[in-house]
């Protein structure tokens, strides 16, 4: 395996809900979710059967053929859709949704430079890449990004406008930067990006990859500002952990592309398809979206109860059940000794714990999840001032 991965140390093989076991047969609470992935908890039923159903049916069928599960799909999807974005290009990850997000902005508006924001993610593919801030993951590839990507900070208006020319062809934003900290588009930003693009006939693209499907309290992160983007991408949780990735676009800037101008082998299969059928209907039925923001709410709320407790801390950040507690340490053994401890947590830059659990996850669970962090705070506190 390419050692390209920061490695737990602990093997899993089994999991439901939001709980995993480990080889050993120990469980632990899972705030991780596959980064994002396990939105309707490990091995669903439904979405088991699904798969189960399907395999025994048809597994691969290319696009180039009509398939009735990846109609049946693409019909729930444009339902849950933003408005007005019903035509889709599926692939198998979020940054191949993002590669597609590029590639049709340039063809439709015949422009070719794009704005991303400071401390973006979009993936780690050329395309995406070009897309994504972060210098450690574009410095060592620099020559081969493209250059017509620039950058402004998150939230600055101004910014933006300063670096708009007569070849901007789209702004990509993610509503909420996830892998960037979890930090949330102040007020007005996204409003105001909807404004700069109507006037100037550009493309605004939301990157919903992390944010999308009720992650944060709505089906799609875009709806807390009641803003529309012309494009959007979506992966992850899409098909309950079967690699999935999803472009949605308004018809006329979907159909810039010509036949053959960007496809994709295993895009659109029928047994990933049938998985992010039953995937939304779990959503939809369990009211997962509801669910998100309800104990999002509660959980966020003894999270700031942490903050309050520990100097370590610094605050609280996001919207639902994704979650960012920024600490003033590293948080490596912050994470090490959750683990140790049954919970299994994920970080989004050095000193801040991000939280992705599945939107199954109990009350219960969460508040075994601040009770072991409030004794592993203590004691990194302790540390600090005891040595
Ligand atoms: C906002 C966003 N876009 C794109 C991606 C890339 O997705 P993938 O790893 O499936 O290529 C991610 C992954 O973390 C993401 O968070």
């Amino acid at each position: 395996m390419a050692n390209v991965y920061q490695r737990y140390p602990v093997c899993i093989v089994r999991g439901s809900g939001a709980t995993l076991h480990d080889i050993n047969g120990r469980a632990y609470i899972d705030c991780m979710g596959g980064y994002g992935v396990s939105l309707v908890g490990h091995c669903h039923p439904r979405v088991v059967s699904a798969i189960k159903e399907q395999c025994e049916k048809l597994i691969a069928c290319h696009c180039s053929l009509y398939n009735d599960k990846r109609a049946e799909l693409l019909e729930k999807l444009v339902k849950i859709a933003p408005k007005g974005l019903n035509k889709v290009f599926l692939c198998n990850s979020g940054a191949e949704a993002v590669e597609c997000a590029i590639k049709v902005a340039v063809r439709y508006t015949g422009r070719s430079e794009i704005i991303s924001m400071v401390r973006s993610f979009h993936g780690k593919t050329l395309g995406a890449l070009s897309a994504t801030w972060n210098p450690k993951y574009r410095e060592p590839f620099r020559s081969l990004l493209n250059q017509n990507f620039k950058f402004v900070p998150f939230g600055r208006l101004d910014k933006v406008e300063e670096a708009i020319t007569d070849n901007t062809a789209a702004i990509i934003v993610e509503p909420i930067q996830g892998e960037g900290g979890v930090h949330v588009a102040p007020k007005g930003f996204l409003e105001g990006l909807r404004k700069i693009c109507d006037e100037k006939s550009i493309l605004l693209i939301f990157d919903e990859v992390q944010t999308g499907f009720g992650r944060t309290g709505r089906m799609w992160a875009s709806e807390h500002w009641g803003v529309t983007p012309d494009i959007m991408c979506a992966g992850k949780a899409m098909a309950g952990g079967l690699p999935i990735g999803a472009t949605l676009a308004r018809e006329e800037i979907m159909d810039a592309f010509k036949i053959g101008e960007h496809t994709s082998t295993f895009g659109g299969n029928p047994l990933a398809c049938a998985a992010a059928s039953a995937v939304i209907d779990v959503i939809l039925e369990e009211r997962l979206v509801e669910r998100a923001w309800d104990l999002g709410n509660r959980f966020k709320a003894m999270l700031e109860d942490l903050v309050e407790e520990y100097k370590i801390l610094r605050e609280v950040r996001g919207l639902g059940l994704m979650l960012g507690l920024e600490a003033r340490i590293d948080i490596y053994n912050i994470l090490m000794e959750a683990l140790n401890r049954g919970v299994i947590l994920l970080y989004s830059g050095k000193n801040v714990i991000r939280f992705l659990p599945p939107l199954v996850i109990t009350m219960e669970q969460l508040e075994a999840v601040v009770n072991i962090l409030r004794d592993i705070l203590l004691e990194e506190e302790k540390k600090l001032i005891y040595g």
